[in-house]
């Protein structure tokens, strides 16, 4: 048995929820570009979760549905009072997440509906809690959604109190859409191993939420507008990249498994950037960040992530730079509910072999003799 590392090339199942073929990413067969332009979230969600687009009825049914989920547990709320000051973001959401399931009566329900259900409270719920748990650790009370909203507008609403603009809605919106689903990529991969097992949906998530915390995962938005903030200057952009390069260090935001000539989604967010940080009257963000994309793509031939971009996009919207992970993971549970609901249909027990490379004909030797 020889391994593969990283599983790179290996096709681990069968899905028809997300293609990436030849470098072109859709989800349910319509390539992300038209859904980027076109569609809204709640239409993706739908079309990830049913693996078509909804009629008029079905959408409003799922915006309605969506709406009147949104409100989380008060147990919940409190516990995330409990937290102590300072705490990791993305550790606050897989606690406040696995907190949920405390909460929901069907947490244990095994079937298909059941499934659906809580697939659509988790949706619902995700932005809350994250929204929630920003105002609290500012020492804010947290905001109650309000059912009318879309799940773009809601979100932003809950975390300031504020009407959000609608160009703030929309961009939110179409960055929701482009990281809503990633066919097997590391969290959704996570989230189909831990309910492989035939256990619950919450318990998938949970695995999915610690999964996308990474640094080579999700986290990589965080870690670039650190790198942004860290750079300050268009002028400095040279010198740190520079000296990146040299010492064989990784630049976030760039490089991709799957995608050695470009990523799809990045083309999105960087004309986003563009136009939302001249917008703000902080055009140096975008400038700072074509920069870097030259000298990276110039010198090493990799090309941004759906990360890079994201990270002055989020900037420009006024988001907490450690909110931006989060902020992933509210977009990407429509993907891991899909790909959990999808495993469930059809499931086999995930159990790979490994490579042994350990010593081998060992004997016992009491502990004293050493
Ligand atoms: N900066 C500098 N060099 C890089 C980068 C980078 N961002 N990415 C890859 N490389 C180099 C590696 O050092 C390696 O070089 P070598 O062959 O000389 O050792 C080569 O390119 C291949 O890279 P691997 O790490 O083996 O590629 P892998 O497919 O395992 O990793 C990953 C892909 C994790 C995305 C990687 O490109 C990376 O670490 N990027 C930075 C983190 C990041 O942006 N992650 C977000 C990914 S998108 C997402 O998850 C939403």
């Amino acid at each position: 048995m020889t391994a593969t590392r990283g599983l790179e090339g290996v096709v681990a199942a069968q899905s028809a929820i997300c293609s990436i073929v030849d470098g072109v990413l859709c989800y349910g067969g319509i390539n992300i570009d038209e859904l980027a332009e076109h569609a809204t979230f709640e239409e993706v969600v739908y079309l990830l979760w049913h693996g078509v687009l909804p009629k008029r009825d079905q959408l409003t049914e799922l915006q309605k549905q969506l709406g009147e989920n949104a409100t989380v547990p008060k147990e919940v709320i409190d516990s995330i009072r409990t937290y102590p000051q300072g705490v990791n973001s993305m550790a606050a959401l897989r606690t406040a997440v696995s907190t949920l399931a405390l909460y929901d009566a069907e947490a244990q329900v095994m079937d298909p509906e059941a499934n659906y259900r809580k697939s659509i409270r988790l949706m619902a719920q995700t932005p809350t809690i994250i929204a929630a748990f920003d105002r609290i650790r500012k020492g804010l009370e947290p905001v109650a959604p309000n059912p009318s909203y879309s799940l773009a507008k809601n979100f932003l609403y809950m975390l300031t109190g504020n009407e959000p603009s609608d160009t703030a809605v929309k961009a939110f919106d179409v960055a929701l859409i482009l990281h809503a689903d990633h066919e097997f990529n590391a969290s959704t991969f996570a989230a189909r191993v831990t309910v492989a097992t035939l256990t619950d949906i919450y318990s998938g998530i949970v695995s999915a939420i610690g999964t996308l915390k990474g640094p080579l995962h999700g986290g990589a938005n965080e870690a670039v507008a650190n790198m942004l903030q860290e750079i300050g200057s268009v002028a400095n952009v040279e010198s740190y990249i520079r000296q990146k390069l040299d010492n064989k260090d990784k630049i976030m935001g760039f490089g991709h498994r799957v995608y050695k000539d470009g990523d799809p989604r990045a083309k999105w967010l960087r004309q986003m950037s563009e136009k939302l940080t001249a917008q703000i009257g902080r055009p140096e963000l975008y400038q700072m960040s074509e920069k870097v994309e030259e000298m990276v793509t110039g010198e090493k031939g990799l090309k941004p992530n759906v990360d890079f971009y994201s990270a002055s996009v989020y900037i420009s919207l006024g988001l907490e730079t450690d909110l931006f992970t989060p902020i992933f993971a509210i977009s990407r549970m429509s993907g891991w509910t899909a790909h959990i609901m999808e495993q469930y249909t059809n499931n086999r027990l995930i159990r790979p072999r490994a490579d042994y490379t350990g010593p081998v004909n060992q004997h016992y030797v009491p502990i004293d003799q050493r």
